[in-house]
């Protein structure tokens, strides 16, 4: 199974228990609303279950997994929901903020893929545009080192309690692997990549489709859907700083 592939059946498998919306873990929010004021169009890309676009309301939500689409339909109907990858949909119309959360930019294999996937977030920009996002640092994975391999219990209070486990699978690429306990005794594996890149080559990347970037590195204890995430907050503009 490709990556892509894994990604797609893992987000397919874990919609319905996925984080919705909670004020326990919306706190990137004050990153990623502000910019909804200074622009008239927006789009969220994979907006998962709904965790801040059901409270930022942008234009338009993309996201690869019908599943979670229809977790979001009917609690966002000023929202247009769009089935589709970030690397190649069209929106219907070019918008001026775009943001991506919750590390999904990290779902990207390897550096030509993330550098696509930016390359189309700028097609589908009006000239004058920012796009946030955020990603997973790779000092996460170091810290994680001494349990690659083991199963561990993560119950994080608003997310759900779940196994997980952690396997180094390439240089900068993790399998993250859960087991959902469905509330049986049947239990759900389901396993995705997770992809660290360093900023400078992202920057570099999105220089390369025509943005300069600025990025901060926030410590842990800031819970965006884990508790143990360094993370990388980028802002990316069509204009110099
Ligand atoms: C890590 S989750 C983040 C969800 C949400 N942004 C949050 O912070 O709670 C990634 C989401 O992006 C979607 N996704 C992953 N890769 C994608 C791609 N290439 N194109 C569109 N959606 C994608 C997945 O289906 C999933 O809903």
């Amino acid at each position: 199974m490709s990556q892509e592939q894994c990604a797609h059946s893992h987000y397919e498998q874990m919609a319905e228990s996925w984080n919705g919306p909670s004020p326990g873990i919306d706190h990137d929010a004050p990153f990623y609303g502000p910019p909804l004021a200074r622009f008239s169009t927006s789009v969220e890309y994979g907006f998962g279950a709904g965790r801040l676009l059901t409270k930022l309301k942008p234009t338009f939500g993309v996201d690869s997994s019908p599943a979670m689409i229809e977790r979001c339909i009917q609690a966002n109907p000023d929202v247009k929901l769009l089935s589709g990858n970030i690397s190649t949909v069209t929106l219907p119309r070019p918008v001026g903020y775009s943001y991506a959360a919750g590390g999904t930019m990290n779902g990207f294999s390897e550096l030509p893929e993330l550098t696509e996937a930016l390359s189309n977030i700028r097609r589908n920009s009006t000239a004058t545009s920012e796009f946030r996002f955020d990603l997973i640092a790779g000092q996460m994975y170091e810290d994680l080192q001494s349990i690659l391999g083991i199963w561990f219990t993560f119950d994080a209070g608003d997310e759900i309690a779940t196994c997980e486990r952690y396997s180094q699978v390439g240089p900068r690429n993790y399998l993250h692997e859960y087991m959902l306990d469905a509330g049986t005794s049947v239990q759900q594996h389901v396993h995705i990549h997770e992809q660290w890149f360093e900023p400078a080559e992202v920057t570099e990347a999105l220089s390369h489709v025509g943005y300069s970037a600025n990025w901060v590195q926030t410590r842990p204890g800031t819970r965006v859907f884990s508790p143990r995430a360094h993370l990388h907050f980028f802002v990316a503009r069509q204009e110099e700083w």
